[in-house]
C-alpha cells in the first residue's frame, strides 16, 4: 500500500512504465552486471490532485558528484534563464540590498545574471560536479540538500531573503513539506518564491510520458501546487506557461494575504478542470495513449531496421531513458546516440545500453534517420542541422506523436 506524499492518502498506480534504471546514470560496461532498476509506477492522488512517483530512488543515487546534466549545455535555455533572472530583477526585488537563493542551481546557469549585477545570491547544489563549475564562475554556491535544516543555516549566516528560485527543481524533491517550511523560514514576510517545472497539462495534452522518471517524483498542476502550498498558509499569486522542457508551468507565491494574486491563476486552474486534470479518468486514458505511442514508435522502428536503413539517436537526454526501457529500444534498433556532453560520451545509456558518442560520430556520417530525443530543443536543433536534411537525412519524433519529418 502506497501513500500520498502530499496529503498522506492511500493511493493506486494508475500504470507502470516497468523497470527504470537512474535515467541520467549514464555508465561503462563494467557497470552493466550491478546497475540498479526500480520500478517506475505513477499514480494520481484524487485528494490533493497531485501525480506522482510510487517509488523513487535515494537522493544520492541520482544527485552526486557523477550528475550528468549540465544546464548550460542549451543555448536556447541560456537566453530563457537570462530572462527568468531578468523578470525577477524588474518585478520582485526591492532596491535595498535584496538577496536571492536559488535551489538546484547547477553550474549557475541562471544565478551568473544576478552575480554580475551584483546582487547578493546564494545556489544551493548538492551534485558536487556542477556545483564546482558555478563556483569557478564566482557564483556563490554551496553543494547540499535544500530542506528545512539547511534553511535555518542559510538565514544565520546570511539573513533572510526576498527570493526563492527554483528552475527544474522541485518536482526532483519528495520531500517537499520540508522543502515549503524551509521557504518559510527563509523568506521575508513579502518575499515571493518562484520556481517553474514540467506541467502535468501539457504532459497529458502531448502524451509526452518521458517526463516521467527516477528523478521526477512529481508532475505538477496549479490545482496540485496551490493544495500544497496552501497547506503550509501560502498561495500560489501568479502562474505563466513556459515553452522550456517541452511545456512548463512558472508558479509565482507568497505567503496568504501578503500580495496581490492575478487572474491567471483562476483562468488557469479552470483550464485544469476543463481538461479533466482533477480526475482519474485523464489519466486513465492518458496511460492508453502511451500505450499506443510506444506500440508505433516501435513497430515504426523495426520497419526501418526491416529496410536495413541506418538509425542514430540525437541527444541522450534523461527523458530517452523512459523511452528507450519502456518501449523496449535497444543497440538493434539504434546504432548509437549522440550527445554534446563529456561525461555522457564513451558511455552506454541507462538500461537499454546503446553506445553514447560525441556529435562529431553523427557529423562525420549522416544515418538515414536521427531519432530526436530532445525534441524540447527542437528548434535550435533544426537550425543547426539544414545540412543532414538536405543531404535526405529524416527526423523521427514521438512529441505529441510519432512521425517521420
Ligand atoms: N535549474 C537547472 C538544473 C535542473 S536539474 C535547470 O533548470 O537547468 C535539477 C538540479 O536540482 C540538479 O542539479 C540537482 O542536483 C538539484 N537538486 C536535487 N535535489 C535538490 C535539493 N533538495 N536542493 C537543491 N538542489 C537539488
Ligand atoms: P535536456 O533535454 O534534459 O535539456 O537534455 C539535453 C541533452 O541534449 C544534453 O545531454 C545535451 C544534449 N544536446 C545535444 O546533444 N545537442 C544539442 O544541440 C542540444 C540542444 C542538446
Ligand atoms: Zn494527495
Amino acid at each position: 500500500m502506497s501513500k500520498c506524499l502530499i496529503c498522506d492518502k492511500v493511493i493506486e498506480p494508475f500504470m507502470s512504465f516497468g523497470k527504470m534504471p537512474i535515467a541520467n546514470g549514464f555508465l561503462t560496461k563494467e557497470q552493466f552486471a550491478s546497475e540498479y532498476f526500480f520500478e517506475l509506477q505513477v499514480a494520481f492522488c484524487e485528494r490533493c490532485k497531485m501525480v506522482q512517483l510510487v517509488e523513487q530512488p535515494a537522493r544520492e543515487k541520482m544527485f552526486n558528484e557523477n550528475y550528468a546534466f549540465f544546464s548550460g549545455t542549451s543555448m536556447a535555455m541560456a537566453i530563457h534563464f537570462k530572462e527568468f533572472a531578468d523578470h525577477v530583477m524588474t518585478d520582485y526585488l526591492p532596491s535595498d540590498n535584496p538577496f536571492v537563493v536559488e535551489i538546484g542551481s547547477n553550474d549557475g546557469i541562471m544565478l551568473q545574471h544576478f552575480k554580475e549585477k551584483n546582487i547578493r545570491h546564494l545556489g544551493v547544489e548538492p551534485s558536487a560536479n556542477v556545483a564546482e563549475v558555478a563556483i569557478k564562475k564566482g557564483i556563490n554556491t554551496i553543494s547540499e540538500f535544500f530542506d528545512e535544516k539547511l534553511a535555518h543555516e542559510i538565514v544565520n549566516e546570511y539573513g533572510q531573503a526576498d527570493a526563492f528560485l527554483g528552475a527544474n527543481v522541485m518536482c526532483h524533491v519528495a520531500y517537499l513539506h520540508s522543502v515549503i517550511e524551509g521557504i518559510k523560514i527563509l523568506l521575508k514576510d513579502n518575499g515571493i518564491v518562484m520556481f517553474e517545472d514540467p506541467y502535468m497539462g501539457d504532459v497529458i495534452e502531448n502524451t509526452s510520458y518521458d517526463q516521467f522518471y527516477d528523478e521526477h517524483v512529481f508532475l505538477f498542476s496549479i490545482l496540485s501546487i496551490s493544495y500544497l502550498f496552501g497547506q503550509h498558509g501560502m498561495e500560489v499569486i501568479d502562474v505563466e506557461p513556459q515553452w522550456s522542457h517541452g511545456g512548463s508551468m512558472r508558479y509565482v507565491i507568497a505567503r496568504k494575504g501578503a500580495r496581490p494574486a492575478s487572474n491567471n491563476v483562476l483562468e488557469h486552474l479552470k483550464k485544469e478542470k476543463a481538461m479533466g486534470l482533477d480526475k482519474q479518468l485523464v489519466y486513465d486514458r492518458f496511460r492508453r495513449n502511451c500505450e499506443d505511442s510506444r506500440d508505433s514508435l516501435t513497430f515504426l522502428l523495426r520497419e526501418i531496421k526491416k529496410e536495413g536503413k541506418r538509425v542514430v539517436g540525437y541527444a541522450a537526454t534523461s527523458k530517452s531513458t523512459t523511452i528507450l526501457n519502456y518501449c523496449g529500444i535497444g543497440p538493434d534498433l539504434i546504432d548509437f546516440i549522440s550527445d554534446t556532453t563529456p561525461i555522457k560520451q564513451g558511455k552506454f545509456t541507462p538500461g537499454a545500453h546503446i553506445p553514447v558518442r560525441p556529435y562529431e560520430k553523427f557529423l562525420v556520417k549522416y544515418p538515414d534517420y536521427a531519432l530526436l530525443f530532445a525534441y524540447n530543443h527542437a528548434k535550435e536543433i533544426m537550425a543547426k542541422e539544414q545540412k543532414f536534411m538536405a543531404s535526405g537525412g529524416k527526423w523521427i519524433v514521438y512529441v505529441p506523436e510519432v512521425k517521420v519529418l
